[in-house]
């Protein structure tokens, strides 16, 4: 039987439209080590889940009417990740090297619509040249809608970009505006102006990579939060952070069944804390000591350390980690780890997910480059962040909790659901040394045996002030607990506060301190 010619002509166009800028600039992005926009969707969504959209869409610009690919360099659509439905859209970089005008821009706009009135993830693949530059101000006109878009979805769906190639220009600011930025090493990069134009203008020799490579970004600028190895680690990096996530701000995360035991206790943190009391101990032993099966999905692993962030599960219930780094700068807070934790916490809060806070904290750090470079607003961002939070805030202090550190670190007075300490934890205004050079200076100028008398006077404060159970006595700690017991401690509050309602005054929105 002969095939009906409608059909015939459907069937070549869409395999033209699979086609995209052709062979022979298929086989350059393969040269690269990339994959191709399609060959990614295959990777990242469920088999024969995808549906795409707009794949006949061209651009009607009259200076390339004689080249007028199907699709224009995106390749959009729906479909499930773990069963899970998401919208996506991919840049395809062998048309017009993925660079955005004004159709290209539109189908983008269309899912991200659909997402955000479905209450679906959004997930963007970048790989772009940036503005098209044939179609000039209406590709700019494209990112500015896209950049409303991502605005106005923000809190609302989680938003997921993965940087597979180049995002250069004003077109970085996409991907900014989302919730978080997985780049692939090597092979992506970002920059708001490319080597060229450093050099121009501050005569700064500098390569693509060092300027805005995964490793600059997530270790050095912190503006994005995964370092994949390849293309399939970075896909799977993002199904995996998918895991933890609801699918809007209505919904709570999902629940797994757990294998591992919710009652199980570890001596080991019985004993994890050093008795000296300057001297580091790693808290991510800490943190897949509690969590289900040691599985622990960190976020901004590569930077400002002395905070951990990430996801994990406690019972099979998505939880946000957030805790002081002892083993790095003593687990101090700066003005990279509070904009990082602070950053975390909003996330969580937007779509419920509860925040568990590990607290070994020696204060924040002193010095000129701190404060000029605006500790106190950037630290009172992490403070804004818990402050404004209402899903379930759980504590435990560790060790330390010094000044207004204890008081930033999801402390009882803001809002801190439960709040535990385990019994070496010293809370105090500041730690001892720095305390007992305040309280008694003249004593200790005057003391024929000064280091004697200090070793005196720090353990007489130590003992009077910096332990948990003055702030047991005055109800800010709830209970001092055995290290060994966090685990089921920390299940037990999860679930006691699973149906917590807590609200904020109505207002337009908060300010906070940028
Ligand atoms: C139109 C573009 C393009 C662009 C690349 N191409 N960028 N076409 N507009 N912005 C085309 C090339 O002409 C080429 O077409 C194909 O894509 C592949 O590009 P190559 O240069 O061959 O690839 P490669 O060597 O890998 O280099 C990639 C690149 C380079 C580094 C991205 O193409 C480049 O520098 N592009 C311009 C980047 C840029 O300055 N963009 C504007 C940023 S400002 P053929 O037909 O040969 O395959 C911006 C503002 C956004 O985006 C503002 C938002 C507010």
């Amino acid at each position: 039987m002969t095939l009906n010619p409608k059909i015939k002509k459907l069937r070549e166009l869409k395999i033209k439209a699979r086609e995209g800028g052709g062979q022979k600039r298929i086989d350059a992005q393969h040269a690269k080590g990339k994959l191709t926009a399609r060959e990614r969707l295959h990777l990242l969504l469920d088999e024969g889940s995808f549906r795409e959209m707009d794949a006949f869409v061209t651009h009607h610009h009259h200076t390339m009417a004689n080249n007028k690919p199907l699709g224009d360099g995106v390749v959009t659509g729906y479909g499930t990740i773990n069963n899970q439905l998401v919208y996506v859209f991919a840049q395809d970089f062998t048309v017009f090297g993925g660079s955005l005008g004004h159709a290209h821009a539109e189908k983008i706009l269309k899912v991200m619509e659909l997402a955000l009135k479905n209450g679906a993830p959004m997930i963007g693949l970048n790989d772009s040249g940036g503005a098209r530059i044939q179609e000039g101000v209406v590709s700019l006109g494209g990112y500015a809608d896209i950049f409303l878009q991502n605005t106005l979805a923000s809190g609302v769906i989680p938003q997921i970009s993965v940087v597979m190639g180049p995002s250069a220009g004003g077109a970085v600011y996409s991907p900014a505006l989302t919730d978080f930025i997985i780049m692939v090493k090597n092979t992506s990069y970002m920059f708001v102006t490319g080597p060229d134009v450093v050099k121009s203008v501050t005569h700064e020799e500098v390569s693509f990579e060092e300027l805005g490579g995964a490793d600059t970004h997530n270790s050095i600028s912190g503006v994005a939060h995964f370092a994949a190895e390849n293309e399939e680690h970075a896909l799977y990096l993002l199904s995996k952070l998918l895991s933890f996530l609801p699918a809007n701000n209505m919904e709570d995360p999902p629940v797994i069944q757990c294998a591992d035991d919710p009652l199980r206790t570890d001596d080991k943190l019985d004993s994890i804390v050093p008795d000296n009391p300057n001297k580091p101990y790693d808290m991510k032993e800490v943190i897949r000591s509690v969590i289900d099966n040691g599985y622990f999905l960190e976020v901004h692993e590569h930077y400002a350390k002395n905070i951990i962030v990430g996801f994990a599960r406690l019972n099979g219930r998505s939880v946000g980690i957030v805790a002081n780094q002892p083993a790095v700068l003593a687990g101090v807070l700066d003005i990279n780890s509070s904009s990082k934790a602070a950053r975390f916490v909003r996330f969580c809060d937007c779509f419920n997910i509860p925040v568990i806070t590990l607290v070994d904290v020696p204060g924040f750090l002193p010095g000129t480059g701190q404060e000029h470079g605006g500790i106190i607003k950037h630290g009172a961002k992490l403070l804004y962040a818990y402050c404004e939070a209402t899903v379930a805030k759980i504590t435990v202090i560790t060790r330390k909790a010094y000044g207004g550190a204890y008081d930033v670190m999801s402390s009882k007075h803001i809002r801190g659901d439960i709040n535990m300490a385990w019994p070496g934890a010293e809370l105090a205004v500041m730690g001892p040394e720095g305390a007992i050079n305040v309280l008694y200076r003249r004593e200790l100028a005057a003391a024929d045996d000064p280091d004697a008398l200090r070793a005196e006077l720090v353990q007489e404060y130590r003992d009077t002030f910096a332990n948990p159970y003055i702030a047991a006595s005055w109800g800010y700690i709830d209970d001092v607990i055995e290290p060994n017991q966090t685990r089921p401690r920390l299940i037990n509050a999860l679930e006691m506060l699973q149906n917590k309602r807590d609200e904020n005054p109505p207002k337009k929105h908060g300010n906070i301190p940028l």
